[in-house]
């Protein structure tokens, strides 16, 4: 069955970004409900996997992302307390913090959100959508999930902040399968603890040198340390260790280099002057990749490895089907609109992204380009992008 309803808007995801999106057009008063579609609504993926990761940003700017508009501020006035916004703001907020901490808060203020009069909120996901560039409308399909029903929903503004998961790329040694480990899990030293096996000699293989890396070979020096006396890592790296650096009034590799708890226990330890005398250097054999050896270093060292987890960066999760005009669209994402591309390069009509999937291009005052990734970078820029979206 398929019931049609109109809607100012349609916001795909509730993670950090989606809530961000929903407080920035929920501010500007549409003039209508906006549809706001997850499967969950519990704080995308920082909350499903990365409650026990260290924060690299500080607390204060989980703070700022929290009350910078209004609906979100009207949420936490009416929060009784303690909340997770009471909690957050005893916080030093000059540090960082578990990301447990932000991922209530997100959760909380979803809890608001969702309850508002202006939102209408599906728990499912969004399988299809088609603009009619005559009447300037997509008509996005919804698969509920907890009904055999889908609705469709009509908008001029569909907002996609669909999220990312962690990439895994092809590493093959001939004659050797090696059992991948998933990132998430090596985040999360709750669960690794219990995965690995216990009481055998065990290598891992760590590839990468970014904050997910760096975490990760972290988090199992823990369980050498404690729980898997047996444990080894070898650490697959191809570039030196890269930190932020506070400059007058900006940041360099704001957006690539270690910070917080990550950078100071790269610095501390896993520096080449240090690796060989720090305590994570009596589990870790530092196996350089760089110039181009990568697979010859897998082909010496993977042999010895029983497990390998890919520190490489995040890729977009599947889009639903696009189409215009019924025909199948390869969007091509704009940063410096928010909004998206055809394969002709022309403007899609009320298509717009944002969040870890879709996220701005910045480029810093030496001419390097990052990708803005962080609650608050997301707040700044659909502070700066979504007003055009509203007009
Ligand atoms: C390990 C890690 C640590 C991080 N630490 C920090 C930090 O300390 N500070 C900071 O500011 N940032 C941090 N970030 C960066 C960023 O804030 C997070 O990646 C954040 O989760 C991105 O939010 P998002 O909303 O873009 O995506 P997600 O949180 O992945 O949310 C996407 C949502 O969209 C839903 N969805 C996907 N497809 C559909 C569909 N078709 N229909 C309906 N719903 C759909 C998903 O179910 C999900 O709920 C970290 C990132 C990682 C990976
Ligand atoms: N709270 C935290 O501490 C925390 C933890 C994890 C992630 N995050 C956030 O999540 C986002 C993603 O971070 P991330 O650390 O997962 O990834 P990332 O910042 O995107 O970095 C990916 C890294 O993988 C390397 N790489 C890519 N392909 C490779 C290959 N084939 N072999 C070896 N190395 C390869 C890259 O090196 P090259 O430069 O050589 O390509 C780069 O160092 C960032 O926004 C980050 O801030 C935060």
């Amino acid at each position: 069955m398929t019931q049609s309803q109109k809607c100012a808007a349609v916001v795909v995801g509730a993670g950090p970004a989606g809530l961000a999106v929903m407080g920035n057009l929920l501010e500007k008063q549409l003039g209508g409900k906006i549809a706001w579609v997850d499967p969950l609504f519990q704080g995308g993926r920082v909350n499903r996997k990365y409650r026990e990761v260290p924060s690299n940003t500080k607390v204060a700017l989980f703070q700022a992302y929290a009350t910078a508009v209004q609906p979100f501020r009207t949420v936490i006035n009416n929060t009784r307390i303690p909340s997770p916004f009471s909690t957050m703001a005893k916080l030093d907020q000059d540090k960082t913090c578990h990301l447990h901490h932000a991922a209530d808060v997100v959760r909380a203020l979803t809890d608001g959100v969702v309850k508002m009069d202006q939102v209408l909120a599906c728990r499912g996901v969004i399988t299809a959508a088609n603009l009619a560039e005559k009447t300037s409308t997509w008509t996005v399909r919804i698969k509920l999930r907890d009904s055999a029903d889908e609705v469709e929903v009509l908008t001029p503004r569909l907002v996609l902040c669909t999220g990312s998961h962690p990439t895994v790329v092809p590493i093959h040694v001939p004659g050797h399968n090696i059992e991948r480990l998933d990132l998430d899990v090596v985040l999360k030293p709750s669960e690794l603890m219990s995965l690995l096996p216990k009481g055998t000699p065990l290598t891992v293989g760590v590839v990468g040198a970014s904050h997910s890396a760096i975490l990760a070979l972290l988090n199992l020096v823990d369980l050498a340390r404690t729980s898997h006396p047996e444990l080894r890592i070898k650490w697959f790296t191809r570039h030196p260790l890269r930190y932020a650096e506070y400059m007058d009034g900006w940041i360099l590799r704001d957006n690539t280099g270690l910070k917080g708890h990550a950078a100071d226990f790269a610095r501390q330890q896993l520096e080449d002057g240090k690796l060989a005398e720090s305590e994570a250097g009596r589990f870790i054999t530092k196996v350089d990749c760089g110039g181009g050896q990568e697979q010859a270093q897998y082909e010496r060292h993977l042999p010895s490895c029983s497990y390998l987890v890919q520190a490489v960066g995040f890729t977009r999760d599947p889009l639903p089907e696009l189409s215009v005009n019924g025909l199948l669209l390869e969007p091509e994402f704009d940063s410096a609109s928010g909004g998206f591309r055809d394969g002709n390069g022309r403007a899609v009509r009320g298509l717009y992204g944002a969040g870890i999937a879709f996220p701005e291009r910045v480029v810093d005052p030496y001419g390097n380009v990052e990708h803005a990734v962080g609650f608050f970078k997301f707040m700044k820029y659909l502070k700066r992008v979504s007003p055009q979206w509203a007009a």
